[in-house]
């Protein structure tokens, strides 16, 4: 079957048949725009939602130009996780199949030699993760990515965040080991608070591409918040759980948590109820990773607990709700976290469990995606039957995890990172503790100030009623008279 639409962007016969194979034949907006763009030689930024098809707008014209010109390495792609990294790969994989394409996967976790080897083979394309790669650049030279005439970020912003996992030293590394003249194409959901650091990335004056809609998330995602109070939250989940998996056999749940801890720990908690729940987090061994990924994708475990190694990217059709245990500090997160549901299309339901606590989290959130929230209804009385055995089973599996050397292990991974990093293990826990003091110190500061807001509040509106009820008895006086 010929498809007109991406015909008209410039794209072979050959590919556009792969896309029909794929189900893939009518370009999203962002298809339309990049694409010819990025065949036109073009630097390319590209800021659209979640589910859009970002993927495709890259690796399709990327395909057609390497068919043009096959060599390797042709294209380099970084990505800021390991399953997204093989997920992308896959993409290429497919829609290259009949380039007879060779792609390259490296990531962490993964043994050094078989990948060297597989650099030194040219592959076509290299999917990357920019820690692994970065090391094999110090520590090989057996390849070489002077020539690569494509250099993609996907989840662009990701990469040049300081976060938890810090990527900017290796991605200078990285960068001055590519070749000046070359197209680079950036990609995410959220782009806009980077863009002015990414400009010296994609230096050629690119072509930015950016979603009109002011709401940054998709018509199709049902979003709720659900207001529970701290110590009551399991229960609510479990509650939550049940009802979706009683109302719909077939529905997959992705739920994030914001520590590897509290993930395990849901995740015990959870089979303890016999829920088919699997764990996804960072302190896993990667193997296991990736199987858990596979297991969940193909339905064999309905419910994915996870942290947000699991937030940007991931494309899984099956995943119908999306419940956040704990409400996102930052809003890109959230975008990308309810991102993993309601995807090309399809509809799906975002909860976001707020506590007292997080309620201006929550503001800040719909402040920035201009959207409100709606509440979520549940019926309390059935979460109070359950309450007691949901705290009791929660605090046997904290219990049984203690018992266990999870915390060593977190902090030996820890260790370790910090000394690749070249930091000293001891000097950094000095600091991290001298910063959590004056964390500390600046929230009570705040609670202070919010309380004796709250007082003035509440003394104000005492004072109003009083004058109200002074006013009417006034009144009932006049009248009496
Ligand atoms: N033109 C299209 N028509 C229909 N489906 C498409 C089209 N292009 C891509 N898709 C499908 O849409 C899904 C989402 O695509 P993709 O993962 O590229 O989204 P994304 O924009 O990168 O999202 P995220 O911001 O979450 O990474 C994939 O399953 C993909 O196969
Ligand atoms: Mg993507």
């Amino acid at each position: 079957m010929d498809v007109v639409g991406f015909a008209a962007l410039g794209l072979s016969a050959w590919l556009r048949e792969q896309c029909a194979q794929l189900g893939i034949n009518r370009p999203t907006p962002v298809q339309e725009s990049c694409i010819p763009a990025i065949l036109n030689g073009q630097d390319c930024m590209g800021c659209a939602k979640t589910g859009s098809g970002k993927t495709a707008a890259f690796v399709l014209p990327i395909l057609q130009k390497l068919s043009e010109d096959p060599y390797g390495i042709f294209c380099l792609v970084l990505t800021p996780t390991r399953e997204l990294a093989y997920q992308i790969a896959e993409q290429f994989r497919v829609l290259g199949k009949p380039l007879g394409l060779k792609d390259c996967i490296i990531v962490g976790g993964m043994g050094m030699v078989a990948q060297a080897l597989e650099l030194s083979r040219k592959p076509h394309v290299v999917v990357a993760t920019p820690g692994r790669l970065a090391d094999h650049i110090r520590s090989s030279d057996t390849f070489t990515i002077k020539k690569i005439k494509f250099l993609v970020l996907d989840e662009a912003d990701r990469l040049l965040e300081q976060g938890c996992t810090d990527f900017t030293k290796d991605l200078e590394v990285i960068l001055r080991a590519i070749p000046a003249q070359r197209q680079t194409l950036l990609f995410s959901a959220t782009l806009t608070d980077t863009l002015e650091q990414l400009k010296t990335i994609a230096m050629n004056k690119p072509f930015f591409w950016e979603s009109s809609s002011e709401v940054r998330t998709v018509d199709e995602l049902d979003q709720r918040y659900l207001l529970v109070p701290e110590k009551v939250k399991d229960a609510y989940l479990v509650h939550l759980i049940q009802k979706f998996q009683d109302e719909h056999e077939d529905w997959s749940i992705i739920i994030f948590t914001s520590t590897c801890k509290t993930c395990q720990i849901l995740n015990m908690m959870l089979r303890e109820f016999s829920f088919p729940s699997v764990a996804l987090h960072s302190m896993m061994k990667q193997k296991q990773r990736f199987a858990t990924l596979a297991k969940f994708k193909s339905s064999i475990f309905k419910i994915l607990i996870a942290t947000d190694v699991a937030a940007r990217g991931l494309d899984i059709p099956t995943v119908q709700v999306v419940i956040n245990h704990n409400t996102p500090g930052l809003p890109k997160l959230y975008v990308h976290r309810v991102g993993r549901t309601a995807r090309a299309g399809h509809h799906g339901i975002a909860i976001t469990l707020v506590t007292q606590y997080d309620i201006h989290l929550l503001h800040t959130i719909e402040e920035q995606i201009k959207i409100k929230l709606k509440d979520f209804a549940v019926d309390e009385g059935e979460v109070l039957k359950i309450l007691t055995q949901v705290n009791v089973t929660r605090r046997e599996c904290e219990i049984k995890l203690e018992s266990t050397d999870f915390d060593e292990k977190k902090e030996k991974n820890k260790r370790k990172q910090l000394i690749l990093e070249g930091k000293d293990p001891d000097l950094e826990a000095k600091r991290k503790a001298e910063l959590e003091k004056i964390k500390r110190e600046k929230q009570k500061f705040k609670d202070k100030i919010q309380e004796t807001l709250q007082q003035r509040q509440e003394a104000q509106l005492q004072r109003k009623l009083q004058k109200k009820r002074e006013r009417k008895q006034k009144q009932v006086v006049l009248v009496k008279e």
